[in-house]
């Protein structure tokens, strides 16, 4: 007999299919009856869940046997850890496959967003280029970026800016004893005062909810950039929207928003950024790699053995 599972949140298609060809799978996100579905499970030992379809601490409270959350994503701050962990509920997430990806991502977006490349081909596209060129933008060379959270993403994103040639700073709880010859800033205002660009690499959650706030945005200053592919919740949005109007702040590239997939119609009428839809990890080979972990951690939690990647 197949063993019970709740998937919670949507995740690469293929894994989701997997999952249901593998267990007794249930899918909670689009269950017409959720709590009746939740009742219908109630003995079960595992769950699987994301980014968009996590899990909170009421609905562990409706599962009494739960013990392994395998969540689909590297940051898990829609996973209730606090509640999971005086529960004895172990939770596992997808670190280390896609930190390359999210790196290139991330300097992707810097790129485009300083050299306006969305920009550039609107240009192109709309037929302007036949009256007269591009303006000219601002340049990457010679900058300062400041990295907020040097761990396994924001150090690939520190190693691709070395190959650019340009000056690295970074922010978090802990100065890096490795990093010696990158200047730290415990607090993120005295970073964007140090820096030109500075990119969001940090976890989610209420730790860091609001980090990014309008004294960094103002810290940051009128030439100076934000990118953001950590979470939404990281980056006071509202501030960030009146810097970027009032030209507080040149520019903004952002994968992540507060209230995803719905993005603030100011964003969208604004020439200064560049958006996209929550994509840094977003490739076949990632989100695969992705969603073998979520399978392996299952298959070792059903099978008795130890996790693949708790948290
Ligand atoms: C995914 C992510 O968008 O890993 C993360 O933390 O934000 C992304 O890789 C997300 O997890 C998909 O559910």
């Amino acid at each position: 007999m197949k063993q019970q599972l709740l998937i919670t949140g949507p995740m690469y298609p293929p894994t989701l299919e997997e999952l249901e060809r593998t267990y007794d799978a249930k899918r909670l996100w689009s269950s017409a009856d959720k709590p009746a579905l939740l009742e219908s499970m109630k003995d079960i030992t595992a769950v699987a869940s994301s980014n968009s379809g996590g899990i909170d601490g009421a609905t562990m409270a409706k599962l009494p046997k739960l013990k392994t959350i395998a969540h689909f994503g590297v940051g898990y701050d829609t996973v209730d850890v606090d509640t999971a962990r005086k529960r004895g509920i172990a939770v596992t997430n997808t670190p280390d496959v896609l930190t390359d990806e999210v790196a290139d991502l991330a300097l992707a977006l810097t790129l485009a967003t300083i050299r306006r490349v969305p920009q550039g081909d609107r240009y192109v596209r709309e037929g302007k280029w036949l009256k007269a060129n591009m303006a000219l933008t601002e340049s990457f060379q010679g900058k300062t970026v400041g990295i907020i959270g040097m761990g396994r993403i924001g150090r690939a994103i520190a190693k691709r800016c070395e190959a650019f040639g340009v000056k690295l700073a970074y922010q978090g709880p802990n100065r890096k004893g490795d990093l010696g010859s990158w200047a730290y800033y415990a607090d993120p205002v005295e970073l964007a005062k140090n820096s030109d660009i500075v990119i969001v690499a940090c976890p989610g959650g209420e730790a860091t909810r609001g980090l990014v706030s309008p004294a960094v945005i103002d810290a940051i200053g009128p030439r100076g950039f934000l990118v953001n592919i950590a979470r939404g919740s990281v980056v006071d949005e509202p501030a960030l929207i009146e810097a970027l109007q009032q030209g507080r702040i040149a520019g903004a590239g952002l994968d992540v928003f507060v209230d995803e997939p719905r993005v603030p119609d100011a964003f969208l009428a604004m020439e200064n950024v560049v958006l996209q839809p929550h994509v840094a990890s977003a490739t076949h080979p990632t989100r695969k790699a992705m969603g073998q972990l979520v399978i392996d951690n299952l298959a070792a939690h059903f099978a008795g053995k130890p996790l693949v990647t708790p948290v």
